[in-house]
């Protein structure tokens, strides 16, 4: 199967899918009775990879490189320009190997000429390609994706993936723009993301487990069988930033898998995070109700957040990147047996 076929299966199975990290669940914020602060004095700007963000909600990596997905790109850089949030296209391979396709990522930048646009590699191309990605779409960063689970549930998919550290290393010392690594769906462990630290990436996407499931997909797409908790594999979302967090303590981390509400943002912020993105939620509401319902969706999102913000006495990102929480179960277990502090 071709890789259009794939990306048009990508956008149909991620309309289906279940959106929510219920693991947040073990995470509780403490209520402030007593919140010095007021709702208009709320700021929710912040700063992911050296770029100022005026607030701390992306649109992450969807789609490109396949015909209809000019339109989905479209709607969601509109969508991205009226909120004033950073948005990243999907990988970019197809039109590194066919610029027929390059106009299905570059709609973004023309519809939002002064948005932040992040570009969007595997890590298995080289740093040529990653710059021709990043000038493609004139990105003020570079996202750099890994899914070793998701390509061994695909029959089409990679199977070697020696040699990929190397490769980031060169693409972050030759690109022309920050390097935010991320993984789309199982987690980043303490250990790989010290070593993308050491290797001098800007920022982390923890991408866990929770939200959309490519392993789920891709073993629906290829009908192979694997066992029910096999599908489950990976790190949940709020332990990923936990991991990412004490792994790799200098770099700014993107919060992503599941995030579907404004207090599961808010959740994500307190962990450790200084953003946190949405893809299946974005690009299941536009595909499913337009882009009025996803620009409303996303703006009930930010307006839960301001009132978790200020419910725990927060006028700032970094505040209640400070705010008491209590860590209960599996999450709390998960913590005392890999020794990580929040
Ligand atoms: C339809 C679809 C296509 C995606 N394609 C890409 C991609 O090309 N590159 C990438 O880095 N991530 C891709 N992702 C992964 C997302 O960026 C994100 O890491 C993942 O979906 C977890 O976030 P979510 O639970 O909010 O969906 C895709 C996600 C969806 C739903």
């Amino acid at each position: 199967m071709g890789r259009q076929e794939r990306k048009r299966e990508h956008l149909k199975h991620a309309v289906s899918e279940e959106l929510t990290c219920a693991d947040f669940h073990d995470v509780h914020f403490v209520h402030n009775c007593l919140p010095e602060t007021a709702y208009h004095a709320l700021d929710l700007s912040t700063t992911v990879a050296g770029l100022k963000l005026p607030c701390p909600l992306l649109l992450n990596a969807v789609t490109g490189g396949v015909e209809e997905a000019e339109e989905v790109n479209g709607g969601l850089a509109e969508v991205a320009r009226a909120l004033g949030l950073a948005m990243a296209v999907g990988s970019q391979t197809a039109a590194l190997e066919n610029p027929e396709y390059s106009g299905t990522f570059t709609v973004v930048r023309r519809v939002n000429p002064k948005g932040v646009v992040f570009a969007n590699v595997g890590a298995d191309v080289d740093a040529d390609q990653a710059q021709r990605a990043v000038e493609m779409v004139e990105a003020d960063a570079l996202q750099v994706h890994l899914n070793a689970g998701q390509e061994l549930l695909m029959k089409e998919g990679d199977r070697d993936f020696r040699g990929r550290r190397k490769r980031l290393a060169d693409i972050i010392r030759k690109v022309s723009v920050p390097v935010i690594v991320k993984e789309t769906g199982c987690g980043i462990a303490r250990e790989q993301a010290a070593i993308i630290q050491e290797l001098g990436a800007a920022a982390i996407d923890v991408g866990g487990r929770g939200g959309t499931n490519f392993l789920q997909i891709e073993s629906k797409r290829s009908q192979q069988k694997v066992s029910a908790d096999l599908l489950q594999w990976g790190i949940p979302t709020p332990l990923a930033i936990l991991e990412a967090k004490n792994g790799a303590p200098e770099l700014d981390l993107i919060a992503a898998g599941g995030i579907n509400t404004g207090l599961l943002a808010a959740k994500a912020i307190a962990l450790g995070a200084k953003a946190v993105a949405v893809a299946g939620l974005a690009v299941k509401t536009l595909l499913a109700e337009g882009r009025e319902a996803l620009l409303a969706r996303l703006m009930q999102l930010l307006e839960e957040l301001k009132i978790v913000m200020l419910l725990t006495g927060s006028t700032s990102v970094p505040q209640l990147q400070q705010v008491p929480l209590v860590i209960t179960g599996f999450v709390r277990e998960w913590m005392a047996a890999r020794r990580l502090v929040r």
